[in-house]
């Protein structure tokens, strides 16, 4: 395949074909496969049964196809083992379980909490909550206006007292790549430990836990062409193996006497309740895509578009694209604002024209407060999207001002 750009593969994606409009709000979420689709159905129609529990044939396919899929997760971020990989429902979940498992039971008054401004609420506010209950000191890390962080704000803020850095590896609203080997080299160095938030990295670039040496990760497989309900956590497995269950109940557990009960092995102690295995299953599938059209092959096709749409876009007179001026380190992400037009306004227009963006805080108000703007309004690519429909969208943003009644 060379350095050469690939192909959209748009007839894999059942809605793109038949969807009249340009889908441009894929870090919202992503579209699915026929592939993804046709494994959920799959798990149904051929495996359904409740895994882990049963010794039954049918249920030990269905336990089967979960703990392939674990594995299959496994090697896509490179994790020495599947007792690290949880699932979950979202990548919102997978922080939670972190937060009150790890956070609650290591983290004391006195202590120092580091999060980074840009995050989204979901690695933001668990760690309020853990400050809250514990009477840590909740500190933020603050990058400047094109998202970068110096050496200087992750050494002041990562001190011998911090406990827990939360960071995600690409911003939902700049589309930056946060420093994350320096922020963990330098929380490994002050004994903390780092939850990496890569709901927006995992889709778009690989990933090797081994090689960050990362402690927590979380991302979501519905932003990975796979489904909604699906969550993966990876941990460290001799972090994990501390922890405390965070949900109880069934198949959690070892044995239950009436005062007390004892855990089952990881992964499955962090796993309480009936799995979503078809979604899991569903997800898997959605990996073997990646595997087969290949990740890289993927991230240099986005690359390419996102150069192609920013170079357009930001020569638009009154708009302003928010973070880095380097089209390379922006991820998919281009969001933007345009003078004096509210971004839901901005989002009809584009509607009219049949261009699906998001508009709004993005889930990460202090940041854009950080920015000083409120809300914006985003763009975000994916490889099956093409030049044309970029066209479409710089054609609808460059008549938004107009058509506000504005003489320019
Ligand atoms: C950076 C980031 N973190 C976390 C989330 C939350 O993902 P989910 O809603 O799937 O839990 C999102 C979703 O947009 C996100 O962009």
């Amino acid at each position: 395949m060379g350095n050469s750009i690939i192909e959209p593969h748009r007839e894999d994606f059942p809605l793109l074909m038949s969807l009249d409009a340009a889908y441009l709000d894929n870090a919202a979420t992503s579209q699915k496969p026929y592939c993804v689709i046709d494994a959920e159905r799959d798990f149904y129609k051929r495996l359904n049964s409740n895994p882990l529990r049963s010794f039954y044939d049918l249920s030990i396919s269905a336990t089967d196809s979960y703990e392939n899929s674990r594995e299959n997760v496994r090697k896509f971020i490179n994790a020495k083992s599947t007792k690290e990989i949880v699932f979950t429902n979202n990548a919102t979940s997978s922080i939670n379980l972190v937060a009150y498992s790890y956070g609650l039971s290591n983290v004391k008054k006195g202590d120092r909490i580091v999060v980074a401004i840009s995050e989204h609420h979901s690695n933001m506010l668990p760690w309020q909550m853990v400050a809250q209950t514990t009477g840590a000191e909740l500190e933020y890390m603050k990058c400047d206006s094109a998202g970068v962080y110096s050496d200087e704000e992750i050494y002041r803020c990562i001190t011998p007292n911090t406990k827990i850095v939360a960071v995600a590896v690409i911003s939902n609203v700049t589309g930056s790549k946060a420093p994350i080997e320096k922020i963990i080299s330098t929380a490994h160095a002050n004994n903390a430990v780092v939850m990496l938030d890569g709901a927006q990295s995992v889709p778009h670039t690989k990933t090797d836990v081994q090689q960050l040496d990362a402690d927590f990760l979380a991302f979501s497989a519905h932003k990975m062409l796979g489904p909604m309900g699906v969550g993966v956590l990876y941990g460290k497995e001799d972090l994990l193996e501390k922890m405390p269950p965070f949900l109880r109940g069934g198949e959690m557990i070892e044995s239950v006497r009436l005062d007390r009960a004892t855990f089952a092995e990881l992964p499955h102690k962090f796993e309480a309740g009936t799995v979503n295995a078809a979604g899991v299953f569903a997800l898997s599938s959605a990996i073997d895509y990646y595997n087969n059209v290949g990740i890289d092959n993927m991230e240099r096709r986005e690359q390419y578009l996102t150069n192609y749409a920013y170079q357009k876009l930001s020569k638009i007179p009154h708009v302003n694209v928010i973070g880095s001026s380097d089209p390379y380190n922006h991820s998919g992400i281009l969001s933007f604002t345009i003078d004096n037009v509210h971004p839901h306004d901005v989002s009809a227009v584009l509607n009219q024209d049949n261009i699906c963006i998001r508009a709004g805080h993005h889930c990460a108000q202090p940041f854009l407060a950080h920015l000083g703007i409120r809300s914006s309004s985003r763009a975000s690519l994916m490889f099956y999207n093409t030049e044309e429909e970029i066209d479409k969208f710089v054609q609808s943003v460059a008549s938004v001002r107009k058509l506000m009644g504005y003489g320019d």
